[in-house]
């Protein structure tokens, strides 16, 4: 720890900024980016307690039309932590239960010259249209069962920081679970891709998706023959509000069948780590003694990542280097 966190942050990111504005995909992102969105991220997490004044004079609406815990409440604190002024909007609460459309909600929120809106949304594509109409940043908290970007870097930066190592070259990564509905997976396969990982799903054939050994990826119908000797043993939840419970024939039998057990642990690697993006269905996706307490679930550290990695974005896309301006169409 220095003296100066705020010296230490600054001399860490120099004249150095991302290559987008906006963030709706993986896609978006190159390894200079990742690399200083990481280095970054793991300053921030050193200066916990610390409030920077970094985006002093910058507001955010964090946006949310799907019910959230963690990736709301880690904007929001992110936002706050760099002197920001949040405000957060839900489905339930906004003018779009009065019929009011995404694209005149966003123009409106960008009237009040935020930096940074962040959007989750049930329909796929959402944040992508946005971004193409208003100034201020957007940032996708998730977007129907496309992608869920910044769930993606946290992960990436637990499985590196747990590896002491800038890639995943040569490890396996085991994904587990209701694939289809997922935009965890559809970033973290993005992802894991670009850090050069082994990737393995495991999943009844209902919950995979067509063509999904396009991404360079093995499946198994045998959660034990994936799990062997993987390095990383990352569960997804049955995303029953997508209506996968229709593609399986009950939890209980899933669980029996593909649930992340002591026994099924042990068939991963000695020093494998076990994720899952939460919310845990406790007993369902993993059994409840390896969820929180077990020393193999990183489960949390994911969660603390979460906050580190968000402040990390918001700093770099509130205050470019460059003074560069983002093009946007006029609706
Ligand atoms: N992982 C995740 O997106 O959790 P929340 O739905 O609680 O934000």
């Amino acid at each position: 720890m220095v003296d100066n966190p705020e010296k230490d942050l600054l001399n860490i990111r120099a004249d150095r900024d991302v290559g987008f504005f906006d963030l709706f995909s993986i896609e978006q992102i190159s390894n200079d980016d990742l690399a200083l969105i990481y280095q970054l991220s793991r300053a921030f997490r050193g200066y916990k307690t610390y409030k920077f004044d970094f985006n002093k004079g910058c507001s955010m609406v964090n946006a949310f039309f799907e019910h959230s815990t963690r990736t709301l409440a880690s904007f929001d604190l992110s936002g706050k932590n760099l002197s920001m002024d949040t405000n957060s909007i839900s489905g339930n609460s906004s003018s779009i239960s009065k019929g009011e459309g995404y694209l005149d909600t966003v123009l409106t929120l960008d009237a009040y010259n935020l930096k940074t809106i962040v959007i989750r949304c049930r329909e796929a594509g959402v944040p992508e249209m946005m971004a193409r109409h208003v100034r201020a940043s957007i940032i996708s908290a998730g977007d129907g069962w496309h992608e869920h970007p910044t769930q993606a870097l946290l992960d990436g930066l637990t499985m590196l920081d747990h590896f002491k190592s800038d890639d995943l070259n040569g490890k396996t990564v085991t994904i587990v679970g209701d694939i289809m509905h997922s935009r965890v997976f559809g970033s973290l396969v993005r992802l894991l891709k670009l850090l050069k990982a082994n990737i393995r799903v495991a999943a009844p054939e209902t919950f995979l998706p067509a063509h999904v050994e396009n991404y360079g990826l093995k499946t198994f119908y045998s959660v034990e023959d994936a799990l062997d000797g993987a390095d990383v043993v990352y569960a997804l939840r049955v995303q029953e509000e997508r209506g996968a419970n229709g593609f399986i024939p009950t939890l209980r039998e899933y669980s029996k069948m593909y649930g992340i057990s002591r026994k099924r642990m042990d068939l991963a690697a000695k020093d494998a780590i076990l994720m899952h993006p939460g919310p845990v269905r406790r007993d369902i996706d993993v059994h409840s003694a390896l969820v929180a307490v077990d020393e193999q679930s990183h489960i949390l550290r994911q969660v603390e990542n979460g906050m580190a990695v968000r402040k990390a974005l918001l700093w770099v896309l509130c205050s470019r280097c460059d003074g560069k301006e983002k093009e946007v169409t006029l609706q």
